[in-house]
């Protein structure tokens, strides 16, 4: 194989109570790459849109988990990248996450696959590494395995597919302000009550258990986060009045994507995700908060690749 482009998704990470290891992927929004073969040794990237995006490849969360890669397998070749970002940096829909699986699962169709999936996830989290400080798996996992992933342990790394119920559906808003994942998590809370940490586990406990069971109704129940969505609501403009329009629309639950500004939503079925996408955006329109939504299935595949020769 000489080249592929592939599609990387976007993905909503910690999904309310499950604080850095669960997240879904989105079917509606992710980037575009390309990876070329090129006679010259080494990573060559090119950034197609977001050119402040570094593009010295040891800067670039793609970059760096493709120079990890090569560094692996010392091939006689070197591989030049094309990224076209559709998931805005700074969102909260995984846009690092998507770069570094994309990039993990690009470099490694080109080198003949030489890597399982949980390698994959491991490099891709070098890339989180860069960009957060934190080599976080809880949207790279997502965003290459598809669906639901519970990240049980980062070391060792067991991440666990999680199913995905029939009719669950998103709806996304990303208020066009930049968070910083770094500055998100510096801001919250280093210890905890142990009260505070056995409702928290109850609640996650019983969403792993409503995706199982489709029960829509546990699902709702146990998209509660005492932990972490008080402290990062501030950053985003109109949380609550956002939270408490899009659970009267319908919404099964609501909460940060990722570590902000965007908050999602999940409803059963595409119809109330698409009213309760209209109810988010009720709340921003007309304010001075300019903002892009999307409403969409769950991605099943995660990485899917467009076309290739
Ligand atoms: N779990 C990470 C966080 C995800 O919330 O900081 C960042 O996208």
């Amino acid at each position: 194989m000489e080249k592929i482009t592939i599609f990387s998704p976007a993905t909503v990470a910690n999904v309310s109570c499950a604080f850095d290891i669960m997240g879904f992927a989105v079917e509606e929004a992710g980037d575009r790459m390309t990876f070329h073969k090129i006679p010259e040794k080494g990573i060559r990237l090119i950034m197609k849109n977001y050119r402040e995006l570094p593009s010295v490849p040891e800067k670039n969360v793609a970059g760096v988990v493709a120079l990890a890669m090569i560094e692996k397998r010392q091939p006689d070749f070197g591989i030049l990248i094309e990224i076209e970002k559709g998931i805005f940096p700074g969102s909260g829909m995984g846009s690092s996450g998507a770069s570094a699986g994309g990039a993990a699962f690009g470099v490694n169709q080109l080198l003949g696959n030489p890597f399982t999936n949980t390698e994959l996830v491991q490099f891709a989290m070098l890339g989180e590494a860069l960009a957060s400080g934190v080599a976080h798996a809880d949207n790279v996992a997502p965003n290459l395995f598809g669906g639901f992933t519970l990240v049980r342990s980062t070391n060792p790394l067991d991440v666990i597919a999680l199913p995905v119920p029939r009719k669950l559906s998103v709806s996304l808003i990303h208020p066009l302000i930049e968070v910083k994942t770094k500055n998100a998590r510096n801001i919250l809370k280093k210890s905890l009550l142990l009260k505070d940490a056995v409702t928290q586990w109850g609640n996650v406990a019983g969403l792993v258990s409503g995706l199982f069971m489709e029960d829509y109704g546990l699902i709702a129940r146990s998209m509660q986060d005492g932990i972490v969505e008080p402290v990062r609501s501030m950053l985003i403009p109109m949380f609550d009045k956002l939270k408490q329009a899009v659970l009267n629309a319908g919404a099964l639950g609501c909460s940060i994507s990722g570590s902000g500004p965007s908050v999602f939503a999940l409803s059963e079925g595409m119809e109330t995700a698409a009213v309760v996408t209209k109810a988010m955006e009720k709340v921003y329109a007309g304010k001075d908060v300019p903002y892009e939504m999307f409403t969409s299935a769950i991605n099943k595949q995660g990485v899917s690749v467009l076309n290739k020769k």
